[in-house]
């Protein structure tokens, strides 16, 4: 199906994500504003295992996705034949979660006879901020472009990435191991707290010590903009050990620990973006993906990168959504790009590749 092109505010695109444990849908006009935003998290399900098991996330976006479909176009108050495209992540992702979206995607494209459009993850994340109700994230009423530096931060990835336009971004920098919300999740782990382990050692480090214990701060003292953060990690591991576990660590010693941990992931994290935006020579940043939630990072960066505009998408636009899929998907379409019904998912797609196909 071709896409006409038509003006951004009057153009509906639906947008699907299954690429890890989030099944989502998200109607979004052409021009960033959200009509809606459904999400099924899936947490609870792989709480037990301290972490996402593949197969039973597969599973969950089956049975998630018809019925968030239907929310997602009601919450909007639209019908699918006032759709005029739908954008789906094609990767990268878990092989197994990709493909449910994309097929549901697919058949739904054939169904309505609707253009399609395969869109890259990260990608969706880093034009996150975006994403309009009354404003973005920059806090304009409507979308004035600028290029910018965006961290994407999350469970799965760590990358500084410039981004020049929608669809033309340059990673600057990534993590050579660890994500930091993998870090986040693995101490969250080997202390004691739920899964998953971010959110819980954000609320708890607000209470501790940041000078407690110094953490080492891995790869600042080198130049780019790669991140690692399995030294820290096990920085930390042996602090836990050394402290004589978790059940050993008074409420006081534990938010110490989180509360330094937290602080090295902030210093690393914020010291890289400060770098990036002034070698750009740009002024802008967004901070995005699942662990831009965190409230230590959100309060500390303003004051370690003076001079530069930070954008914080509202946080159910930092975790997994489909409302950046749309949003994201809008722009690929009307430069003219689009898959066809024989689109796969792709578990590896560079950042650069949403929709490689000339419509
Ligand atoms: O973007 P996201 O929903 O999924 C991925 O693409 O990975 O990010 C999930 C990650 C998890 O590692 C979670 O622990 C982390 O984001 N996270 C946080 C916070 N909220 C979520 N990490 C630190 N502080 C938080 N407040
Ligand atoms: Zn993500």
């Amino acid at each position: 199906m071709k896409f006409t092109h038509r003006r951004p505010g009057d153009t509906l695109i639906l947008g699907v994500e299954s690429s890890c444990d989030e099944t989502a849908f998200a109607v979004v006009r052409g021009d960033g504003t959200v009509l809606s935003n459904t999400i099924a998290s899936q947490v609870e399900l792989h709480a037990r295992y301290g972490g996402v098991v593949p197969e039973i996330a597969s599973r969950a976006h089956l049975e998630a996705c018809v019925p968030l479909y239907h929310r997602s176009l009601a919450d909007a108050g639209i019908s699918m034949e006032q759709v005029d495209a739908i954008a789906v992540t094609k990767g990268p992702g878990l092989l197994g979660c990709l493909l449910i979206g994309v097929e549901f995607a697919k058949t739904l494209a054939f169904t309505h006879e609707k253009p399609l459009v395969g869109v890259q993850h990260v990608a969706g994340h880093v034009y996150s901020p975006w994403l309009r109700t009354d404003r973005n994230a920059w806090g304009q009423p409507e979308n004035r472009w600028e290029p910018y530096v965006a961290l994407v931060a999350s469970g799965g990835h760590s990358s500084i990435i410039l981004a020049r336009s929608p669809l033309d971004l340059v990673t600057l920098g990534e993590t050579i191991d660890d994500a930091v919300g993998e870090a986040y999740d693995k101490i969250g782990k080997l202390l004691g707290l739920p899964y998953p382990g971010g959110p819980a050692i954000d609320r708890i480090a607000a209470q501790g010590n940041p000078s407690a214990f110094r953490f080492p701060l891995p790869m600042l003292d080198r130049e780019g903009f790669d991140f690692s953060f399995s030294g820290l990690k096990t920085a930390v591991a042996r602090t836990i050990e050394q402290e004589g576990g978790p059940k050993a660590l008074a409420p006081g010693r534990l938010a110490d620990i989180c509360a330094s941990f937290q602080h090295a992931a902030v210093r690393i994290l914020g010291e890289k973006c400060r770098r990036a935006v002034s070698e750009a020579r740009l002024t802008r940043l967004a901070i995005t993906g699942g662990v831009a939630c965190n409230r230590g990072l959100r309060e500390a960066l303003g004051g370690m990168i003076p001079g530069v505009t930070i954008a914080f998408p509202r946080p159910e636009f930092c975790t997994d959504n489909a409302a950046m899929i749309a949003g994201l998907g809008y722009h690929a379409l009307a430069a003219g790009l689009r898959d066809d019904l024989d689109m796969n998912a792709d578990p590896s797609l560079p950042v650069n590749a949403g929709s490689a196909t000339p419509g």
